[in-house]
């Protein structure tokens, strides 16, 4: 394995990198998006392979991973729990030991981000959290993106997210405290963010409402996800009950800014968490934001393997 540039980082939370770290892979997506679409060839990753571990499903995170990887040149290796030896309990640290050895770049999706940090910490190549029970740091950089892309600099906005505490929330909360944004938190009761877990020291960038119709008052974006996350399957009847009024809808919607927009990292669930007429509605960007996956993770890829370019 050869990195581009001498120090080698992994990108296991938002918080691994700092605010103008951020600014130069924003930038770097919209020049790596607008090539693609001009069908301009770009392949600085030949030769390079990455790995994708996969302990849950995904439909985005593969193909953005993979359809970037080749788009770029590289190649890469998909397993899962069920087909490797992960399944029959092989250590993260002596699989990271054997994985990294063979490839430049290892992509994870997994439960506890502990198996992540002892994965990263036995690896001799970068590490990227494809999702955790705690953080998808991956999708809160192509929200953050396709947020400026629609409307310019997030800093100074409020974002509202209504629902789960989960680990979308605790993510979000961290690139607010990272880019100056502030989170408007409105989660039933039992269900909040835990600043500890999220791993937000400064209290300025979130507020917690206890009704989700003012925690989108005055919002420039309106978020949210599934009541029940990947790995949580077994609490779905008694979060049904719990998240009904926590469904985004043309009335939450009105209380927001006029042009706010509405995110969710998909897959989504018409009726439960938000209404199809919010979903499918103008205001909605869902699926820019799912295609932008693709862009930004060329951009971090490229950053971890091959550091500044220009
Ligand atoms: N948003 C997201 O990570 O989607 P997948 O679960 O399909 O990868
Ligand atoms: N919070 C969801 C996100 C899915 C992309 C989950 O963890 O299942």
């Amino acid at each position: 394995m050869k990195l581009g540039h001498s120090l080698m980082k992994h990108y296991l939370q938002f918080k691994d990198l700092r605010a103008e770290e951020y600014s130069y892979l924003f930038e770097r997506a919209r020049i790596i998006k607008t090539r693609f679409k001009n069908y301009e060839k770009y392949q600085p990753l030949v030769d390079r392979t990455l790995a994708m571990i996969f302990e849950k499903a995904s439909t985005r995170t593969r193909v953005s991973f993979e359809a970037g990887m080749y788009q770029m040149g590289g190649s890469v290796v998909h397993l899962t729990t069920g087909d490797s030896q992960l399944g029959r309990a092989e250590p993260a640290e002596d699989s990271a030991r054997v994985i990294s050895r063979m490839v430049d770049l290892v992509m994870i999706r997994t439960f506890e981000q502990d198996m992540l940090e002892r994965f990263a910490a036995h690896s001799r190549v970068p590490v990227i959290n494809g999702l955790t029970n705690e953080y998808h740091p991956c999708q809160i950089l192509a929200d953050v993106f396709t947020f400026i892309e629609q409307r310019g600099s997030i800093q100074g906005k409020v974002v509202a997210w209504v629902g789960d505490g989960n680990n979308m929330a605790n993510t979000w909360l961290q690139a607010a405290e990272i880019l100056g944004f502030t989170v408007h938190v409105s989660t039933p009761s039992g269900y909040e963010v835990d600043a500890a877990v999220a791993g937000v020291g400064d209290s300025n960038c979130y507020k917690v409402f206890n009704h989700p119709m003012q925690a989108c008052e005055g919002a420039h974006l309106v978020t949210t996800d599934v009541w029940t996350s990947m790995g949580y399957e077994a609490q779905n009847e008694e979060r049904r009950k719990a998240f009904v009024d926590w469904c985004v809808d043309e009335e939450m919607m009105a209380m927001a800014q006029p042009d706010a927009l509405f995110m969710h990292c998909l897959p989504a669930h018409r009726g439960e968490e938000v209404t199809a007429d919010v979903i499918d509605g103008p205001q909605s960007v869902v699926w820019d934001e799912a295609e932008n996956r693709m862009h930004v993770q060329k951009a971090l890829m490229e950053y971890l393997l091959l550091g500044r370019i220009g």
